[in-house]
């Protein structure tokens, strides 16, 4: 089964930028997502692999989970990538424009090669709608894929999806892969929010996101990170009126009413993966 760590909010970082770089190191997203792919020009692929490497290897543990993302499998960019990622500690990778299962099987054999990249789990981008159809396939091909990401932007361009504020017309794949992910036992994570002076479009998408199941959401600017860790964290609200339901049940009655509704296993079932959610 999957083993990745919970994550609520990943913060993208061009590779290839050292001053960022040097401040994501400081903002508490629950990873860093060191990015290799379409932030990084191709002139530069070498140098955010080389500035990656120096990171991983400075030896100071981050308080952040570390993650890379690779340029896709089809890609002239692959091989180079998985050279590099043979150097470097990290817990995740994060596999754009993920296709099918044998993409992820090919990043599992790069993977098993290293000793130190025992752990590192893997997170298949779907960003195509044949991906989203693979999705089940892409989900289950390895132990290592610890959840699906949602890439809307280059899964828009591909279905010539015009997106209007609430982005209703991407409700259909974002549901359909959290429906994936879950029947494979794996989280899923939704993209990112370019509109990053925005806080309450991103909130209402994070929200919106959460309501759909997605566990996190991934981030392109330092600020967005507070805002996605509380929306995919159960509030005070939540967890209050989950353990007071908790403690109302009685082994002896399979339904009772609570805050004048009726209450069941199912209900109480939603109680208990809310307080689980706070132990994280
Ligand atoms: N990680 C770390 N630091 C970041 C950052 C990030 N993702 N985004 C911005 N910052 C820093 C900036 O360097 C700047 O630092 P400074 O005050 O020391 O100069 C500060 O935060 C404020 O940045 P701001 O001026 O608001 O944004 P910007 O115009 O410099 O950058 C983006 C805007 C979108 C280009 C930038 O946020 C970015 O590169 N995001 C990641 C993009 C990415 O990886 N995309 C690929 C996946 S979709
Ligand atoms: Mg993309």
């Amino acid at each position: 089964m999957p083993i990745g760590p919970r994550l609520r909010s990943l913060l993208f970082v061009p590779g290839d930028d050292g001053g960022k770089l040097a401040k994501a190191v400081d903002v508490p997203a629950d990873a860093l997502l060191v990015d290799w792919e379409d932030s990084v020009a191709s002139q530069n692929k070498a140098k955010a692999r080389a500035q990656t490497i120096k990171l991983t290897q400075q030896g100071f543990s981050l308080q952040q989970a570390m993650f890379i993302r690779i340029n896709p499998v089809c890609s002239s960019a692959f091989e180079g990538d998985c050279e590099a990622i043979g150097k470097c500690a990290v817990d995740g990778i994060l596999l754009s424009k993920c296709a099918s299962a044998d993409d992820v099987r090919l990043l599992e054999q790069i993977l098993n090669s290293v000793d130190m990249l025992k752990k590192c789990c893997i997170y298949p981008l779907i960003e195509s709608p044949s991906a989203l159809i693979n999705a089940s396939s892409i989900a289950t091909a390895s132990d290592r894929v610890a959840a699906l990401a949602f890439g809307a932007e280059d899964f828009s361009t591909e279905m010539d999806i015009v997106r209007s504020e609430d982005e209703i017309e991407l409700l259909y794949a974002r549901s359909c892969l959290v429906t994936h992910s879950r029947a494979a036992g794996r989280d899923t994570l939704d993209s990112p929010c370019i509109d990053f002076h925005n806080p309450e479009r991103l909130r209402a998408a994070g929200t919106r996101a959460r309501r759909l199941g997605f566990t996190g959401k991934l981030a392109i600017h330092p600020s967005q990170v507070a805002i996605l860790n509380e929306v995919f964290s159960p509030s005070e609200e939540e967890l209050k009126r989950a353990s007071r339901m908790i403690a109302a049940a009685s082994p002896n009655t399979g339904v009772f009413s609570f805050d004048g509704r009726m209450v069941d296993e199912p209900i109480l079932k939603q109680a208990r993966k809310i307080l689980q959610k706070q132990k994280g």
